[in-house]
């Protein structure tokens, strides 16, 4: 075996930010900066000679250069066994599927997620631990620890694998097995849904559409839809993944995931739409000329969950990101089961599903899963909505009037002020937190605000503490105002504003958001002074 071990210096910016290391693809391409990277996360590991580790990514460039080297410093490193996706490819969901099907030590997704790709596009390397999921915090500090002292990595001498043709071979003493990527995903998921029912329904004149926005669910998309369910060939549209998706912006909302929401917002539109990110684990739901908001979705789907055969048998608990909208807390009370509330980022579902406390979870920002994977899941989140339509025989948005009408609406809107100046952000959220002591009892357009925090969440599993996770204002009859930084951008900094407000008369619940949020809009302005500091009058973003 020819183990080469190369001298290297630290780079210090490779701290793990919400959802593993994002930066520019010629970041990543700069000598040493991935290698430094990976090896950071073999020296933070333990006991992980000789096991199984996941490998693969979104298919985004550099997927394919980043795969090789990683395999060859896995196999310098004492890995046992690799299994990389076929053509480097591996959803998110999949690759946490595959590490608990096949009992890795761990995997490594390649991926920034619903950032646009390309040669100046932007590159990401996640972490995810034994039982499938992201790394808490413990583990990307000790990644990021080891990145500040490396002094050298180890790499394997070897030709490059052909990554497209499944089956073993040999690097050194470490065998690469490429997997069919989407076997196993696709089993699991025929396993949990009533496939039977959503195949009648997809036979019987139901008209969906999936937009895979030329990222990684393509080849997902049409082995479930297309093969397995019967729906039309064509359902799945944009389903080749390319490497620059397109030049678009893999991210389902209704901003990037433009072609999609004029189809169904369009002339005789498809009874069904929806869409999925960079890597697969973010959706957006749409019925016709209907958008189901994230946080109504969660809530949704646990006030439906008995109508799926993998969850016939109850759900233990839900849990939720802070900034998600209250409407999952509604059903959890009707259920007489706990709702958890959490920090933003999916790794801090881990312990909560680990522990059974929850069955499902979800995020305001396009993200829906359950105890199936530790990832969100957008394909999943699809097929869970499909098969509440199989069962209850009513469209999209007569499910979701409904459930307004029995649990009360929550008017939800998220405002993003993008690539602001980092230094004038950070004094919004300074100023905001001098702020706290005053803001309780003051009163703005008839709201009154009840409380004003840094919210701080305690793990109820390990204890651990996350604090500073968001600047909450709660007025007296729930409605919230949030206030974060993005944790996975990578130019300048974003704001994010989250309104919500709760409205149980079933004759107000047909206002738009914007229109029913205006006051707490204006409130968000005032109180943060939002234009005075970042110089914007307008989100760039709504969702
Ligand atoms: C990633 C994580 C999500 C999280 C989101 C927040 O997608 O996987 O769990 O909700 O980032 O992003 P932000 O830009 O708001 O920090
Ligand atoms: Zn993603």
């Amino acid at each position: 075996m020819d183990i080469r071990t190369v001298k290297t210096q630290p780079f210090d910016d490779q701290k793990p930010g919400t959802s593993g290391l994002r930066k520019a693809v010629p970041t990543f391409q700069t000598p040493n900066y991935l290698e430094n990277f990976i090896q950071s996360i073999f020296d933070s590991q333990d006991n992980y000679q000789g096991q199984r580790l996941v490998l693969g990514g979104d298919g985004r460039y550099y997927n394919r250069t980043a795969i090789q080297t990683i395999l060859k410093m896995a196999a310098a490193n004492g890995v046992g066994r690799v299994l990389v996706g076929q053509g480097g490819i591996l959803s998110t969901p999949a690759a946490s599927c595959l590490i608990r099907k096949y009992q890795a030590f761990g995997g490594i997704i390649l991926s920034a997620s619903h950032n646009p790709g390309g040669p100046e596009g932007d590159f990401g390397v996640k972490f995810n631990t034994r039982n499938g999921g992201p790394a808490p915090a413990d583990v990307t500090e000790a990644i990021f620890a080891k990145s500040k002292e490396i002094s050298e990595y180890k790499i394997l001498e070897a030709e490059d694998i052909n990554l497209d043709q499944q089956g073993e071979t040999k690097l050194g003493e470490m065998t690469v097995e490429v997997v069919d990527a989407v076997e196993a995903y696709a089993d699991l998921m025929a396993s949990i849904f009533d496939f039977d029912a959503i195949r009648n329904l997809l036979s019987g004149g139901f008209r969906m559409v999936m937009d895979s926005l030329h990222a990684v669910t393509g080849p997902y998309a049409k082995e479930i839809f297309e093969r397995r369910l019967k729906a039309p060939t064509g359902t799945v549209q944009n389903g080749e993944p390319l490497e620059d998706f397109g030049g678009g912006h893999p991210d389902p909302n209704l901003v990037y995931a433009r072609e999609l929401v004029e189809t169904m917002y369009g002339d005789n539109p498809p009874d069904f739409g929806a869409a999925s990110d960079g890597d697969g684990d973010r959706n957006m739901i749409l019925g016709s000329k209907f958008f189901v908001t994230p946080s109504d979705s969660l809530a949704i789907l646990a006030a439906n969950a008995q109508l799926v055969p993998g969850y016939a048998k109850g759900i233990t608990g839900v849990a939720r990101s802070m900034p998600t909208s209250q409407a999952p807390d509604r059903v959890a009370k009707q259920l007489g089961i706990n709702c958890y509330e959490t920090p933003t980022g999916w790794k801090f579902f881990g312990n909560l599903l680990d522990a059974g406390k929850v069955t499902l979870c979800g995020e305001e920002s396009f993200g829906t899963g359950s105890n199936h994977v530790r990832e969100k899941d957008g394909l999943w989140a699809v097929l869970f909505w499909l098969n509440i339509i199989a069962k209850r025989g009513q469209s999209v948005e007569e499910i979701v009037k409904e459930h307004w009408q029995t649990y009360g609406r929550t008017y939800y809107s998220r405002h993003d002020y993008e690539e602001v100046d980092k230094d004038s952000a950070n004094t919004l959220m300074d100023n905001l937190r001098s702020a706290f002591g005053n803001l309780p009892g003051k009163q703005f357009k008839g709201y009154e605000i009840a409380l004003a925090d840094d919210f701080s969440y305690t793990d109820p599993i390990d204890g651990s503490i996350a604090e500073k996770q968001g600047i909450r204002i709660v007025f007296k009859d729930g409605s919230r105002i949030v206030f974060r930084l993005s944790g996975t951008g990578t130019h300048g900094a974003t704001l994010r504003v989250y309104l919500e407000r709760y409205e149980p008369d079933s004759s107000k619940q047909n206002q738009d958001p914007q229109v029913a949020l205006a006051d707490l809009i204006n409130i968000a302005h005032e109180i943060a002074q939002i234009k005075q500091l970042t110089g914007r009058d307008e989100p760039s973003v709504i969702t």
